[in-house]
């Protein structure tokens, strides 16, 4: 008699499965959605798992009527806080598709087509960043993890004589993971105060320079604010000292896929490194980093993994974990590319032109609104300002109210020391004039 399988298919579980993905892509979230206390998803999802299991569907259930509703909806176009998320319908549909086809992608074994494939978006990437066609890296989960493989790489460049401290130099709008990265890499941050619009100028960097410092980080992009570093004085100050300019644009970045706002990165073309986060505004689902070394064999000498059951792999073949920390890998740069080659580069272009344009009829109408006073920007699509009768617990309910209700979701945050509400548009279908009449009721 046939054992009966472990793990059998459930056709229906399956279409139901299918059919939810389907009409989650077409509609997408709810706005109402949002984080639950423990004790509500306990009384959920306490007795979820048990030793006989309780069939596909009543566990998907479980996802649709209690995982979902208490998850945040970032990529609906009210999601104006932190750094949202717009993935277009080609690379939602396709990440499915990857998922069921678990291809395995941290070397060119497994995932040769895979890693072709990324590898054309990562040029894309670098041919925008003005890069010549060597450039090259991999995909990594996100911009904390590629911030930190390359400024690993960048270490690993340096051939003067070891310092007593290492040391890396960023500005004081650095992103947190700069900070993390340091503390991981036992190094020092040499923190350069930005100025009136967040942005570090080279003089400014120039005069915090010590010894040790192996890298310089630029902001293109900075979260708060939206700056971008004067890469190309950075790049200069870079060269002089011989080390590493790496540029984060995890956010910022992907204004390179626009003509007008590439302008803004001049000096990218002279960088060591640089990340951006397609999960972010480059319209493709979580989770994605591009992670591009000007010469990849700087990255590949900082990283790749060593063992005997690793020996019959071909070490002169792209594998994406020689080139970050990483080895087991999701081909998560495939839905990007997927979705640029549905779409074609000109779709990119407009969307981001779109957002940026958003971001600046948002700015004009808040600059002219009598409840409101605009602070700064747009910087990229980075917007902040204040509510002239409103802070404190009264902002916040403000907030919350708006959130709960689905209408937007708008958060405060400090700049100056000063507690500021901030919108940052990476969502084309942003709506302009919804988004103001929820703003008039800052009263
Ligand atoms: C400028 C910048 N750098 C790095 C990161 C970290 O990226 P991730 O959250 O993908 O790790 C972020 C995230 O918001 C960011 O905005």
């Amino acid at each position: 008699m046939a054992q009966p399988q472990p793990f059998p298919a459930d056709e229906s579980a399956l279409d139901a499965i299918l059919n939810w993905t389907r009409d989650r892509i077409v509609n997408g979230p709810d706005p109402r959605n949002g984080a639950q206390s423990q004790a509500v998803l306990e009384a959920a999802l306490g007795n979820a798992i048990t030793p006989g299991g309780i069939n596909g569907m009543r566990a998907f259930e479980l996802f649709t009527n209690s995982i979902i509703p208490s998850t945040r909806p970032f990529n609906h176009p009210t999601s104006l806080a932190f750094v949202a998320a717009a993935p277009t319908p080609a690379s939602l549909a396709f990440d499915a598709a990857l998922g069921a086809a678990e291809i395995f992608a941290g070397n060119w074994d497994g995932g040769s087509g895979a890693i072709h494939a990324e590898n054309q978006a990562l040029s894309w990437l670098a041919s925008l960043a003005g890069w010549p066609s060597s450039a090259g890296g991999a995909f990594v989960s996100g911009g904390t993890l590629g911030n930190l493989s390359a400024l690993h790489a960048a270490r690993a460049a340096w051939t003067k004589d070891r310092p007593d401290r290492w040391r890396i130099l960023c500005s004081s709008e650095a992103h947190s993971s700069i900070a993390a990265v340091a503390r991981v890499m036992d190094a020092e941050l040499v923190l350069v105060e930005a100025d009136a619009y967040g942005r570090m100028s080279a003089d400014a960097a120039r005069c915090a320079m010590v010894d040790g410092v192996f890298a310089i980080v630029g902001n293109a992009g900075a979260t708060n604010c939206g700056a971008v570093d004067d890469l190309e004085g950075l790049a200069t100050l870079a060269q002089e000292q011989d080390i590493w300019l790496h540029v984060d644009g995890a956010y910022g970045l992907a204004a390179l896929a626009c003509p007008e706002t590439r302008k803004v990165f001049k000096g990218i073309e002279r960088a060591d490194s640089f990340i951006v986060d397609p999960h972010k505004w480059l319209f493709a689902p979580y989770d994605s980093c591009a992670l591009v070394y000007r010469d990849p064999i700087k990255g590949a000498r900082a990283h790749g993994q060593q063992g005997v059951y690793l020996d019959t792999l071909d070490h002169t073949a792209w594998n994406p974990s020689d080139y970050a920390l990483q080895l087991t890998r999701r081909a998560r740069g495939l839905p990007l590319w997927f979705s640029l080659v549905t779409y074609g580069t000109q779709a990119y272009e407009q969307a981001i032109a779109k957002t940026v344009q958003i971001a600046s009829d948002l700015a004009r109408e808040i600059d002219a609104a009598p409840n409101l006073e605009l602070l700064l920007g747009p910087q990229l699509t980075v917007v902040l300002f204040k509510a002239a009768n409103m802070k404190g617990s009264e902002l916040a309910d403000w907030c919350e109210v708006q959130r709960r209700s689905g209408a937007l979701l708008c958060l405060p945050t400090k700049w100056h020391g000063e507690e500021v509400l901030r919108l940052c548009i990476v969502n084309p279908e942003t709506n302009t004039d919804h988004v103001m009449k929820v703003l008039r009721t800052l009263n």
